[in-house]
């Protein structure tokens, strides 16, 4: 059986491609969802994807498939820096979960540099464009085939 793994998208990542190029580049959400989705066909991955302007719809979708995931792979947007109820579900439904930012938190202005969900989370990755959202797939996934990882 493949893996599953929920991969949550939050506020303004809809316009990616668009909105503030110079720092989150010109890939589209449409096409960071097919790389995932290649990578995830290649690793015998299953992916169930939303992306969401409202943090009680995310919270929904993340109780709604507890049973079914076994990971999380989540870019929180903005909801990073003060959606505590989105650290409290993924606390909740007690699955593996990685952070990531196309952008460097840690390198923008100060209110970016805290994360409230990084607490909850397995581990994150920061900074790397597209490429923070295919290395978070690979993280989950070998965290979820090693106990070890
Ligand atoms: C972001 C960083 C957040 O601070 C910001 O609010 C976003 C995108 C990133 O991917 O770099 O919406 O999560």
């Amino acid at each position: 059986m493949s893996t599953h793994i929920l991969v949550l998208h939050g506020p303004n990542l809809n316009l990616l491609g668009i909105r503030e190029p110079e720092i989150y580049g010109t890939t589209t959400l449409e096409d960071i969802n097919q790389l995932l989705q290649k990578k995830a066909a290649e690793w015998d991955l299953e992916l169930r994807i939303l992306q969401s302007n409202h943090e009680g719809v995310l919270v929904d979708f993340l109780h709604e498939n507890r049973t079914w995931a076994d990971g999380v792979l989540i870019n929180p947007g903005a909801l990073t820096h003060y959606g505590y109820s989105l650290h409290d579900a993924i606390l909740a439904i007690q699955k593996p979960t990685v952070e990531v930012h196309l952008s460097n938190i840690f390198a923008r202005e100060e209110w970016r540099k805290k994360s409230v969900l990084s607490p909850a989370c397995k581990g994150i990755i920061s900074g790397f464009g597209v490429g923070s959202y295919l290395l978070g797939l690979e993280a989950l996934k070998q965290h979820l085939s090693s106990a070890d990882l």
